[in-house]
């Protein structure tokens, strides 16, 4: 067989490790593997790099993706389908594997449902909102990278007596932030799931200050939308969007310091941890489930099970339908936000 592999919206850790299991994988079953460069629209502009096991040798700690990523959508696109159908015929490519996020499978998913297109999806995104799979490639990255900013933000924020607000990405979900927030000891997690009230953020904070403990970390998810104990929910901060139109979020953790240090008067400060989260070689963890997801791509790509996308259930690796995966995202349960406030 000849097989693309392809990589495509907001990159992450781990991407590298699933292209060379993907390659490795494929080399040892007999099959060509063609890269292709910067998501769905290297096969528009016909921008691909052969894959051989020389290509992949000492990727697998890299950050990023060698193939370079982008959020393009075909659909979106006049003549957009008919040009990657065309451009995969004359690769003669037997099918695809997309590594990707909601956007990139979204895209697999139609192709394959509208015009029984071969591909096979990975999931991946640091947000971890996919659905179909227990987690997804660079969240666990993201979350040691949160960690260890809570870690290193606790010993300052103890040295001033201040309220250190963290703010960390993730999209319409608190993934990251609930995840990194338990494992950091934050005292406060705000997540869009379950959102709560500033002045209930403010009357914890006041009380730990009676209790002694003269600061506060609150890790502010970029989801959280300002919540007040009314119920009256605002979003101030002005939404952009990207050049293929999604809305772009961060600002949040400034306004939500801003209504602490208004309403509790104690010195205030915040981190935006940004696409640091995004960045940097890929934890042992997520090293190992990036593989294990390529192999099993290159599987179900073997058995020409294509509309199908590697997932993670329990421990075990097994498979979903690319319908399955793109049908809605995967929320923070609220027992997860319970459960930091029994030990926050
Ligand atoms: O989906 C991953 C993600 O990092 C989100 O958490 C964040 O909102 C977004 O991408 C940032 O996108 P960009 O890299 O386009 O700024």
């Amino acid at each position: 067989m000849r097989l693309g592999v392809l990589t495509g919206g907001g990159d992450c850790p781990g991407l590298n490790a699933a292209i060379r299991a993907i390659v490795r994988g494929s080399l040892v079953g007999g099959h060509e593997v063609v890269g292709i460069r910067h998501g769905w629209h290297g096969l528009v502009a016909g921008e691909t790099v052969p894959l051989d096991r020389r290509a992949v040798a000492g990727i697998l700690p890299r950050g990023g993706t060698i193939l370079g990523t982008s959020s393009y959508d075909c659909f979106r696109e006049d003549g957009g389908v008919a040009a990657v159908l065309a451009s995969t015929n004359a690769l003669e490519l037997d099918g695809v594997v997309a590594i990707g996020g909601e956007g990139t499978l979204g895209v697999a998913h139609r192709l394959h449902a509208e015009h029984g297109y071969p591909v096979i999806g990975v999931p991946k995104t640091i947000d971890n909102d996919l659905a179909g799979t227990d987690v997804t490639i660079g969240f666990d990255t993201a979350v040691h990278v949160c960690t260890e900013a809570i870690d290193r933000l606790h010993s300052t924020a103890e040295s001033h007596n201040r309220v250190m607000v963290v703010e960390v990405m993730g999209r319409n979900t608190g993934w990251i932030a609930a995840a990194s927030g338990v494992a950091g000891g934050a005292d406060v997690i705000l997540v869009p799931e379950v959102p709560t009230p500033i002045e209930d953020v403010c009357e914890h904070i006041r009380r730990r200050h009676d209790d002694g403990k003269d600061f506060s970390i609150v890790v502010a998810a970029e989801g959280y939308p300002l919540t007040r104990s009314s119920g009256a929910q605002e979003s101030p901060v002005a939404q952009a969007t990207d050049e293929y139109g999604y809305p772009r979020l961060g600002g949040i953790g400034r306004v939500v310091a801003d209504e602490i240090a208004r309403l509790t008067g104690f010195d205030t400060r915040v981190t935006v941890l940004g696409h640091t989260q995004r960045g940097g070689t890929p934890t042992a963890r997520d090293r190992f489930l990036a593989t294990r997801l390529g192999l099993k791509a290159v599987e179900l790509a073997t058995g020409r099970d294509w509309g199908r996308m590697a997932a993670v259930h329990g421990n075990e690796i097994a498979d979903v339908s690319l319908e399955e995966a793109t049908r809605g995202r995967r929320s923070v349960p609220p027992g997860w936000i319970e459960a930091a406030r029994v030990v926050g």
